[in-house]
């Protein structure tokens, strides 16, 4: 018997790439687990993140705060170069990125700008853009165009906003990725 998987929309499994240790950066992270809970997804810890557990997906959602006034967190920075010798054409990568937009204003969420433009120079594809209304800054690296290369989670001031925000996002993705 011959089946044609083109008849059915599996949806692949994910990888889902984050700092354990990051504590808002983890709290996003379940409740991404917790959006997703028809599609299976793997969390991996992106401080001891391996080049071989990072080329086995096809999806990617990466969780990225900005740290340092504009810049990666230590486990990101550090994974750099891994990244630059990296063949990703084919892949898509969503981010979700952390900031402050009150105290870090002219910094806000850059690494998430920093991190999609290394993963487009690779080949990957970035999905899961969203509107730039409902925040208040001076300057964004992740920035292009109206939108964020990915989706802002603000807890210092907007962590009412949360919930519905990574809600909206996870069905956003759901059609996005392949
Ligand atoms: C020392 C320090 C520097 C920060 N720098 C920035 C920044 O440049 N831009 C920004 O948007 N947020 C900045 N933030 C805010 C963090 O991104 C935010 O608190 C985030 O939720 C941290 O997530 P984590 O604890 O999971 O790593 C900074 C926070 C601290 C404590």
């Amino acid at each position: 018997m011959i089946i044609d998987y083109d008849y059915f929309t599996v949806m692949k499994k994910i990888g889902l790439v984050y700092s354990f240790n990051g504590n808002k950066t983890s709290q996003v992270a379940k409740r991404i687990i917790e959006e997703m809970k028809d599609v299976p997804i793997e969390a991996i810890n992106a401080e001891t993140l391996s080049e071989e557990q990072f080329l086995a997906f096809d999806n990617l959602i990466l969780g990225v705060p900005t740290w340092f006034d504009g810049e990666l967190p230590n486990y990101w920075d550090e994974f750099g170069p891994a990244i630059e010798d990296l063949d990703l054409k084919g892949k898509c990568f969503a981010l979700y990125g952390l900031g402050d937009q009150v105290n870090y204003s002219e910094n806000f969420l850059d690494a998430v700008g920093i991190m999609a433009e290394l993963l487009k120079s690779r080949g990957a594809k970035i999905i899961g853009l969203t509107s730039t209304k409902g925040y208040s800054f001076e300057s964004s690296k992740a920035v292009t165009g109206e939108k964020f290369l990915g989706l802002g989670i603000d807890f210092e001031n907007q962590a009412n906003k949360n919930k519905e925000r990574i809600k909206l996002w996870m069905k956003q993705l759901q059609n996005e990725f392949h």
